[in-house]
């Protein structure tokens, strides 16, 4: 057994994982971040200094823990760098520091190419993707033709493997999209010039883990996006195309599943959501708008709109129920400071028979069932302590243990450390 830990959503993203990672960090030896790539934008908040982190785990400015990228992470070379180069004044020893699996699959420029022109396309399903290139390369990982770093550090195997990549996407670009062709030589020197630079940030991640462990030393999993965009276990279609789920963890980051250890799912005390895609809760009136502008609801990574909608403890629970989440953090609780009626959806109405298929998670076909909680209307912004919370916003709380039947570990009730109440302090 390990004493590992994992911090990761359980709605669609961007429910301040990136906040409590980071807080979290000094508990750990390592991070790791385990699948999803640069469509992620995770928000720290460093000495009052607001930092987005897309590839690199949030615990990167903790001068003492390791920072991983597992191999379920897909890489884009220009934003790895152009990251590390912003965060070097800050992070210190980053180059010591930062870990990154060989066996990563690199995201392409056409890969980019691909996912721009599908969702401009009217041919296929508009997604709302954040346009990165991350649905294309992992098309390509399951395929089984990916360019993984490994092949970057040899000539002759990446110009086979580029060929035979190259002469696909050119075949798709020019005779379905009417694309001009791919420049073959750009490419490769791209790859070849960015293997040398990854190299001596190379190592066996799996093994560097299983190593920490067998120390007796703590590694913090972060998940990217949230479970309820797990391209198996969320909105299909309307998800990413990796495991962001807690099923995930083992094999991005290459341990066993049983070495994950205790589960911390990351909820807002609303919910979001970037792009298209169904959202039972979403509120379309000025609260909804009320809720987004104090929430500050603007993507991180693309600065688009997030939708909102009501705390969905349906979807929720039976992400809970499925990935053996060992308790909750409840973030952005302080949004909710304005309202005298907080809604909590606690069960659908199926029409069409839609119950029976309900894994699907297809949620067009329901109705939600909503309790209603007294608001506080009273700022809770940086309250540190749960005894310091007004009795409403305790009951709310209590509410949301009951309703997803998991202990609330973690309050968040602001966007930097000060703003965190830890109620279990074996975390
Ligand atoms: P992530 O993708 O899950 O890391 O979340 P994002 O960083 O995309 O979005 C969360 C946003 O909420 C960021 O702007 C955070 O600074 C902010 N935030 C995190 N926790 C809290 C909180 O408890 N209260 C408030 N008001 N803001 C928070
Ligand atoms: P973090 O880690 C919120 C959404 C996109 C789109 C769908 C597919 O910050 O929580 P993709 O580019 O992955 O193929 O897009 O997934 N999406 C996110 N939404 N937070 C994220 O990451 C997201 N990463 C992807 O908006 O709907
Ligand atoms: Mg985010």
């Amino acid at each position: 057994m390990t004493n590992n830990f994992a911090v990761l959503g359980l709605q669609w993203g961007d429910e301040g994982k990136g906040k409590i990672v980071n807080f979290l960090s000094d508990r750990a030896n390592a991070a790791c971040r385990y699948q999803g790539g640069h469509n992620a934008g995770h928000t720290l908040i460093i000495n009052g200094e607001k930092i987005v982190l897309h590839l690199l785990p949030s615990s990167i400015c903790h001068e003492k823990a390791l920072s991983l990228i597992g191999k379920g992470v897909v890489i884009s070379c220009d934003a790895l760098f152009e990251e590390i180069e912003k965060i070097e004044p800050i992070a210190k020893n980053i180059h010591e520091r930062l870990k990154i699996s060989p066996a990563c699959s690199l995201i392409q420029p056409y890969h980019i190419l691909v996912d721009q022109l599908k969702e401009k396309s009217n041919s296929f399903n508009t997604i709302g993707t954040t346009l990165r290139g991350i649905g294309p390369a992992y098309e390509d990982k399951v395929a089984r033709r990916a360019i993984r770093i490994i092949d970057t550090l040899s000539e002759s195997k990446l110009e086979d493997k580029l060929k035979e990549n190259i002469s696909y996407y050119n075949f798709w670009l020019e005779n379905y999209f009417g694309h001009t062709k791919l420049d073959f030589q750009k490419i490769k020197d791209e790859n070849l010039h960015y293997g040398e630079k990854l190299t001596p940030l190379l190592a066996d991640v799996s093994s560097l883990i299983n190593g920490l462990n067998d120390q007796g030393k703590r590694v913090l999993f972060e998940g990217a996006q949230g479970a309820l965009l797990d391209v198996d276990q969320g909105t299909y279609p309307f998800v990413t195309s990796s495991n962001c789920s807690p099923a995930g963890i083992a094999s991005g980051a290459g341990i066993g599943p049983l070495d994950v250890g205790y589960i911390l799912g990351v909820v807002k005390a609303y919910v979001t959501r970037v792009g298209e895609g169904p959202m039972p809760t979403e509120i379309h009136d000025s609260i909804g708008a009320e809720i987004a502008t104090k929430g500050g609801e603007v993507g991180a990574t693309t600065g688009r709109p997030r939708r909102c909608g009501w705390f969905d403890a349906v979807t929720v629970k039976r992400i809970i129920k499925s990935n053996s989440v060992s308790a909750l953090c409840l973030t952005k609780i302080d949004v909710l400071d304005f309202l005298d009626t907080i809604k909590i959806c606690v069960g659908y109405d199926f029409k069409n028979g839609s119950g029976d298929y309900a894994e699907c998670m297809d949620l067009v076909d329901v109705e939600p069932k909503y309790i209603e909680c007294k608001g506080w209307q009273t700022s809770l912004k940086g309250i540190n302590e749960f005894d310091l919370l007004p009795p409403e916003a305790k009951a709310f709380v209590k509410k949301i243990e009951e309703v997803c039947e998991l202990p609330v570990d973690v309050i968040s009730t602001g966007p930097d450390d000060h703003g965190t109440i830890v109620l279990n302090e074996e975390i």
